[in-house]
């Protein structure tokens, strides 16, 4: 490579890893690097820049621990988590957005219907739909993974007052791929501003904020599963999610209820908030996307 210079490193860089087993590993890495180097001419890269970004990935790597992914965070803020999960959105389907970083495998498994409730504050919500195939067929038996943030906006790994299993379950549609939950309304959230992301917020003069979400996890043997969040259309942040896990399609309008018969009908304190939402899910056979 002696003969290396400005107009052959980035083909020189991109064919250094030509001799891989793997042909998508080839192609994915060549064009990052493509890219990276596009990148650096674009802005005309000075050295002073080039170690601020260095130094940036290494606090993001220091702060970064079993509990907390610095990474997934600077994803997030960039927009990248989001186009990752909206290229991985099969047509018709339900679209994808941020798993977090608070999901618990296996939570209690719940009958349909089941409340969330006990002892938590805050107004209560029905929440209910269907999951249903994208050609409109239900789906019975449809695993749905359900958490969600106390009042507060903390999760219970956040927060000692919460038992661990706190506003989170497992449920099963029913024949006509029905689903019934009731919880409470969440509350919304920063994203962590201690620490290397939070100065680039700042920096950037942007908010931690993101609104108040459920998260989602819908399942079925032969589908493609769906990682959501569904975002409730009156919140101060619906616009200006600091992690860019807003979609359209998953803005929903919690219905002020107030007839102490509909609340019956529910087995929910009068008023309360009635939510309809339906999952899409795609075939597994139709569900490849180049
Ligand atoms: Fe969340």
């Amino acid at each position: 490579m002696r003969n290396l210079t400005e107009a052959n490193v980035t083909e020189m860089a991109a064919r250094s890893f030509a001799e891989s087993k793997s042909d998508r590993f080839e192609f994915v890495i060549a064009n990052l690097i493509k890219h990276l180097h596009a990148f650096a001419r674009e802005v005309k890269l000075t050295h002073e820049e080039w170690n601020t970004g260095l130094q940036f990935l290494t606090d993001v790597g220091h702060i970064t621990d079993g509990r907390r992914n610095e990474f997934v965070l600077t994803s997030d803020i960039l927009g990248l988590s989001a186009l990752v999960d909206l290229l991985n959105t099969a047509p018709g389907a339900t679209q994808g957005s941020a798993l977090g970083p608070f999901h618990e495998a296996d939570a209690p498994l719940l009958e349909n219907g089941a409340s969330l409730v006990r002892n938590n504050e805050g107004e209560h919500v029905v929440i209910r739909g269907r999951v249903l195939s994208v050609d409109g067929q239900p789906i019975a038996g449809a695993l749905m993974d359900f958490w969600q943030t106390a009042k507060n906006g903390l999760y219970p790994q956040q927060d000692s007052d919460q038992a661990p299993d706190n506003l989170r379950c497992r449920i099963r549609t029913d024949s006509d791929g029905s689903y019934c939950l009731k919880t409470i309304k969440p509350g919304g959230y920063p994203v962590p501003y201690d620490g290397p992301v939070g100065a680039l917020l700042r920096a950037g003069g942007r908010h931690a904020w993101r609104p108040a979400h459920f998260h989602w996890i819908v399942s079925a043997d032969g589908f493609q599963p769906v990682v959501t969040e569904v975002f409730n259309a009156e919140d101060p942040y619906i616009e200006g999610d600091a992690a860019f896990g807003v979609r359209e399609s998953l803005v929903i309008q919690f219905t002020h209820k107030d007839s102490q018969e509909e609340a019956a009908r529910f087995a929910v304190t009068n008023p309360f908030f009635l939510v309809n939402f339906d999952f899409h899910l795609q075939p597994l056979a139709s569900a490849h996307k180049s």
